[in-house]
């Protein structure tokens, strides 16, 4: 431990140093340390010493002497209170500081002593996965690749540290990848109909095993009948790694859509009327225990109704609790919004815990009802999909906060936005 005084001066001064050299950023605004890492661990395997201090003119001689000076141990500690981005940069300093942040040690206690905020990627194309990811903690954005993913309009699902996507068309490729260190895994196709009509995505990782598990529910009306319609659930786990059809059942009146997360063992979905019926009776929301699977009876015993009239509900997983961010529709024009709720549910019912302020919710300009809206620990970003501006919300604090503006300028009139939350981790693999 770092006992005396004169200790902890020093801590502070390499911490000062070290954070100084590490945070200067190429371009302001715009920071493309991922793209350099990715080349040259391309090309070399390994990194080359002080390239990218050389590359900064941040290359002077305390930064040098420091490296001498500290034990590994000490050099440990204070690289693990750098962000995730100065990290990465840190380890193209030299093959000790590169073995330092790689070593499974390392890795383990940063994910124990700093836990990170979730970033939120915007996808700026919709013909290509290209974009940037914002870091909240340092409000900047970087210039990112995804992995695997071959356009914004698959379907994308995240949880602690792993993003999976699954394709938009045939829905049978399916990879689960860490977009930070660019490690992937590619899923083996899921059972069940393979043309559906509707298809949710979820993923839920274990903090302490990493072990994951990925829920599909699929959705088909059965020919010529409106009302009926087929609904599946499969579950892909990481330790059988095979694929397990939990569920087949006929809902009537109710179809699945494209939103479901999974919170503590719990799958969540929305569903929706396929009848007319009220506004508010138009969303619906299904609980399935995925360890408990057998014996749950009917789907339609674990109904849980929405809390008001809803236009665009997505559901996320903010520390394990269900959180669900909505439009919340007129009442005589169910499908023009007049602002955004976010609930979290208790057992089996609902509390507003925020609601968009007015200036907030002018502040995007030309919102329509659709927007992109998606959360972690203890954060929520949304996004209207015609513009690249971006609002958080801090669940802890209460706060809402315009992002840095995103590095994109919106090119063309019908050109859309859109995107998702992941937590930055090092240590996380598929
Ligand atoms: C990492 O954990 C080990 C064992 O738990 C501990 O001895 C060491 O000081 C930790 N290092 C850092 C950088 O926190
Ligand atoms: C999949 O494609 C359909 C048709 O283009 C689109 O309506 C839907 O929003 C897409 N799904 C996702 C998750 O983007
Ligand atoms: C893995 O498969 C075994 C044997 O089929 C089963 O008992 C176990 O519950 C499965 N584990 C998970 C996590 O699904
Ligand atoms: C399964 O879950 C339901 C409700 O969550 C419960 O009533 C039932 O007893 C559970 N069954 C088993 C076998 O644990
Ligand atoms: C899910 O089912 C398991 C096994 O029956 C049970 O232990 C657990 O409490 C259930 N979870 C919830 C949230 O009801």
């Amino acid at each position: 431990m770092l006992g005396s005084f004169n200790n902890h001066l020093f801590f502070l001064l390499c911490f000062i140093k070290l954070t100084r050299c590490f945070l200067t950023t190429p371009m302001a605004g715009e920071t493309s340390w991922i793209s350099h890492y990715d080349d040259r661990q391309r090309e070399n395997g390994v990194f080359d010493s002080f390239l990218e201090v050389g590359e900064e003119g941040e290359k002077d001689a305390s930064a040098v002497s420091l490296d001498v000076i500290l034990p590994d141990d000490l050099l440990e500690r204070i690289l693990a209170y750098l962000p995730v981005a100065s990290i990465f940069r840190a380890g193209c300093v030299s093959k000790r500081w590169y073995e330092i942040v790689n070593s499974e040690r390392f890795l383990w206690n940063l994910s124990h002593v700093l836990p990170q905020k979730p970033w939120y990627f915007m996808f700026t194309s919709s013909d290509e996965p290209i974009g940037y990811a914002f870091d909240p903690v340092f409000r900047k954005w970087y210039n990112i690749e995804l992995p695997c993913i071959g356009t914004s309009n698959w379907f994308i699902a995240s949880s602690i540290g792993m993003v999976c996507f699954m394709d938009n068309d045939s829905r049978s490729e399916l990879c689960i990848c860490n977009p930070i260190t660019k490690t992937y895994k590619k899923l083996e196709e899921p059972p069940g109909l393979k043309f559906s009509d509707y298809s949710a995505l979820a993923i839920s990782v274990n903090r302490e095993s990493h072990i994951y598990s990925v829920a599909i529910v699929k959705s088909k009306q059965v020919p010529e009948n409106f009302f009926q319609w087929d609904i599946s659930i499969h579950v892909y786990n990481s330790v059988n790694r095979t694929w397990v059809t939990t569920l087949t059942e006929v809902l009537m009146g109710w179809r699945g859509g494209d939103e479901s997360v999974i919170c503590n063992g719990m799958l969540y979905f929305l569903v929706y009327s396929t009848g007319g019926g009220q506004p508010e009776n138009r969303h619906a929301l299904i609980a399935y225990n995925m360890s408990n699977r057998s014996s749950q009876g009917s789907l339609t015993r674990s109904f849980i109704p929405v809390p008001c009239s809803l236009t665009c509900g997505r559901l996320m997983n903010l520390k394990e609790k269900l959180v669900m961010v909505g439009g919340i529709g007129k009442p005589d024009r169910p499908d023009i919004i007049k602002g955004i709720g976010i609930w979290l549910l208790n057992d089996k019912t609902w509390e507003e815990i925020a609601r968009m302020p007015h200036k907030f919710f002018q502040g995007f300009g030309e919102f329509d009802d659709v927007f992109a809206s998606s959360g972690a620990d203890d954060l929520i970003y949304i996004q209207s999909y015609g513009a690249p501006a971006l609002l958080i919300f801090d669940t802890n604090h209460k706060q809402w906060k315009w992002s840095q503006k995103c590095p994109v300028t919106k090119r063309f009139p019908l050109q859309l936005f859109t995107g998702f939350c992941f937590e930055p981790r090092l240590e996380i693999a598929p």
